[in-house]
């Protein structure tokens, strides 16, 4: 009954909000700006505005608490929301544009209206933000070539001008100047850390112009790219989440006009099989206060991070798929729980509203239920159930060639009798499972760049299927021309044998679409092994949010009554599904889960509270145990240095160029003394000073990691983004045993002239920055 009754109270605020905001079209006028950037402030109608502001992406947060998240936003002591448009999630199919339900950006700006919060919109193209691709649209990847997003290029241009254009359509009408609440627009984002031509910039900056845009137009970049990627018609702003007084510093250095971080983290993300992360309370607190003495302005990156429902999850690179839940320990939580965390936000941004304005008080907490076990037991395994009509072609191609935007995916050939060999493909994104008559003989893994699987020896003609998953487009870096499926040639070789190409393959999918679409399943009372859907049901009495457990299970994607949730994976850190109560029905609720690997209990039940930090590795696919040992004796290193001391990044240039496939840093001393070191970024250059493609980076051997206290794993020091970074282990308390070393395999000889390092970032004295270093550069660095 009290649910029912908040649960209205929601629903009333929304078409309340709805009613009061019909807007007046003659009062539209560009000739009345109304929101303007002067020389040390922003001006709201000829006032000051300190923008205190707070991300929130709609799409991941159930439309029927839009009202709710926003109410706590501005209980926080904010007075506007930063919103993301992801363009992939409103044109999944090229050329068809959804703006309904999820997806109503429009009702989600008046809605913070209604609230007193002002917007600033993140149309894209490009937006990042552990997105499937980071909102690109996976049909662009039906163009060759692995260096056309981002840029210029008619291919990527011209679709991309297209949604700035339906941008405007939709949402001009929201902006200020014509009464709405957006105050400002970005044009692209962090451009600085993917590339250098700035005309791209100025290309993006005019698609909007075009689309209606009139209010200020403005850019984000991480502090280090500040200087390189401000052009002048576009306003900077700084992201960073440490050490604010370098960010305006850079920030000074290109401009005269107000002091805003574009993005200041309250956490961090997940990704699958690492720790999950927490963000430094007190740090931030202190760092907002600075910001705001400062007279400045900030966005907090995110106030309420929310879920990554549907199959909508990015993928950091080199390849590591974010959680689904999006928690990112904001002050807000996944389920928009207020805890310690929000008072000392608000308690901080208290001291800071300006004259005439007031805290509203925090909305209530939303009814949280426990769900019993109950049992999935009808099955539907995936081979019995792939479309009868296939494709065939005669080596496979990626998917996007054959108009399949994601999902399962099976690969069948012939294989006559003969001895035992390898199986390899150029390339299998995400995940393989490789069958011979129905057996599983071997997977194939996209994180360790692991594409061939051993078949034994066959007396007869057998039949090779290889069952694909894709899992999430990477959304950082060179790496978001992320094709999916088997990639050709599939070679395979016997021992002493020359390599023979298969040829002949027939290929069926399902395609689980933009929304999860679940295609007709045929189901049996009976238990499946292998990869198989499972159904089964829930009685319901309320309709209360509450946490699937998945712990018993492999790893998949689960549906609640044709809903698309979200995908799991049990290795963790995340192991339960936020499930929220507007998408529970009173009666009986069904609910299907795929499972690649089988369950160890077909069982789920609801939780009252999220699990979010137990990672369980032996649930993870079979790989050989890692014996890596570098091999480094007797060789001469390729450079010796001194770093710099300080956050910046620094290029260094070898004497002479090196050849090799496996490049070494290690670690000679640190400016603090001690024994840990840290990486917040490692890229290698070529001749000309670029940084080498990192596509086929992996890591060969790194000394040690921390993984307890905080997720300092090696993969951090080539992932591109410098918040987060590598640090040898410091929980267990043993001091490190010799240097610290990394390895990275480049995935080929590659000749290095030089390196970027970007030291871990934060304040003078931060443990970790490296002073002293040696590199080496061979085919074989490590053994074992
Ligand atoms: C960058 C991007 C965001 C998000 C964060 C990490 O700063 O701009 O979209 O990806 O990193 O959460």
């Amino acid at each position: 009954m009290t649910q029912n009754l908040q649960r209205r109270r929601i629903l009333l605020g929304a078409a309340a909000a709805g009613a009061a905001l019909t807007l007046n079209p003659s009062l539209a006028s560009a000739a009345s700006p109304r929101f303007t950037i002067g020389e040390n402030d922003f001006l709201l109608d000829g006032k000051p505005l300190q923008i205190r502001c707070g991300e929130i992406h709609f799409a991941r947060v159930p439309r029927e608490y839009w009202g709710h998240r926003l109410k706590a936003i501005k209980a926080m002591g904010l007075n506007a929301v930063c919103a993301y448009l992801f363009w992939n999630y409103h044109e999944w199919r090229e050329g068809k544009f959804q703006w309904e339900g999820q997806r109503d950006a429009v009702e989600f700006c008046k809605l913070a209206q209604a609230e007193g919060l002002w917007v600033i919109l993140r149309p894209g193209p490009y937006a990042c933000a552990e997105w499937e691709m980071g909102g690109l649209p996976w049909w662009l990847l039906k163009a060759p070539g692995d260096k056309f997003l981002r840029t210029r290029a008619p291919e990527y241009v011209n679709p991309a001008r297209r949604w700035l254009s339906e941008v405007g359509r939709v949402l001009g009408p929201m902006q200020v100047t014509h009464g709405g609440p957006i105050l400002m627009v970005q044009v692209e984002n962090e451009y600085g850390f993917f590339g250098e031509d700035l005309e791209y910039m100025r290309v993006m900056r005019k698609a909007l112009l075009d689309g209606g845009f009139d209010v200020p137009l403005f850019q984000c970049n991480p502090t280090n790219a500040v200087a390189k990627t401000h052009i002048p018609e576009l306003f900077s702003v700084a992201n960073f989440g440490s050490d604010p007084a370098t960010g305006f510093k850079a920030l000074d250095s290109v401009q005269k006009g107000p002091r805003m971080c574009g993005e200041y983290y309250s956490g961090w993300f997940d990704t699958w099989g690492a720790p999950h992360r927490r963000g430094d309370n007190a740090r931030a607190i202190q760092d907002i206060d600075a910001m705001l003495n400062a007279n400045g302005s900030f966005s907090l990156y995110m106030a309420h991070g929310g879920t990554t429902f549907g199959l909508w999850g990015g993928c950091d690179r080199p390849f590591r798929p974010d959680t689904t839940s999006y928690d990112y320990d904001a002050p807000i939580s996944e389920a928009g729980w207020l805890g310690a965390k929000f008072r000392t936000y608000r308690d901080c941004l208290a001291k800071h509203l300006q004259a005439g304005e007031q805290l509203s008080p925090a909305p209530d907490k939303l009814p949280v239920m426990a769900i019993p076990a109950f049992p999935l037991s009808e099955t539907a395994p995936v081979f019995a159930n792939l479309p009868a009509q296939g494709i065939d072609d005669v080596s496979p191609r990626n998917i996007e060639q054959y108009d399949i935007s994601r999902g399962l995916v099976a690969y069948s050939i012939k294989l006559p009798a003969g001895p035992a060999g390898t199986l390899e493909a150029a390339n299998a994104r995400d995940l393989a499972w490789v069958y011979m008559d129905g057996r599983m003989v071997g997977t194939m893994d996209t994180r360790y760049r692991r594409f061939s699987v051993n078949v034994p020896a066959r007396s007869k003609e057998t039949t090779i299927d290889i069952l694909l998953y894709t899992i999430a487009r990477v959304n950082f870096g060179a790496e978001v021309h992320d094709r999916k499926g088997l990639h050709g040639p599939v070679t395979f070789k016997t021992k002493g044998g020359a390599a023979q190409e298969l040829t002949g393959w027939r290929i069926r999918a399902i395609d689980f679409d933009a929304d999860g679409v679940l295609p007709p399943l045929r189901w049996q009372a009976a238990r499946a092994s292998g990869p198989a859907f499972w159904r089964g049901s829930f009685q319901a009495s309320q309709s209360a949010d509450t946490f699937l457990d998945m712990s018993g299970w492999g790893q998949g994607i689960v549906w609640i009554n044709g809903r698309c949730l979200g995908r799991y994976w049990s290795i963790g850190p995340t192991q339960t599904m936020y499930l929220p109560g507007p998408w529970i029905k009173a009666g009986r609720n069904e609910v299907v889960v795929l499972d690649l690997t089988g369950p160890r209990v077909s069982r789920i039940a609801g939780l009252t509270a999220p699990v979010l930090d137990e990672l369980h590795p032996e649930r993870d696919l079979k790989r050989p145990p890692s014996t890596a040992r570098p091999r480094l004796a007797g060789l001469t290193p390729v450079h010796s240095g001194q770093f710099a001391s300080g956050p910046a990044t620094q290029d260094v240039k070898f004497e002479h160029a090196a050849r090799g496939r496996q490049l070494c840093i290690e670690v000679v001393d640190t400016f603090d003394g001690k024994p840990h070191a840290a990486i917040a970024e490692l890229a290698l250059l070529d001749a000309a000073g670029q940084p080498l493609n990192q596509t086929a980076w992996t890591i060969a051997y790194a000394s040690s990691e921390e993984s307890r206290k905080e997720d300092g794993g090696a993969l951090n020091a080539i992932n591109g983004q410098a918040t987060d970074y590598w640090h040898t282990a410091y929980s267990n308390g043993a001091a490190p045993a010799g240097p610290a070393r990394l390895i990275i395999d480049l995935g080929g000889a590659t000749e290095i002239s030089g390196l970027r390092y970007t030291p871990r970032q934060g304040p003078e004295g931060v443990t970790g920055r490296i002073r002293r270093y040696r590199i080496f550069v061979g085919d074989k660095l490590v053994e074992g």
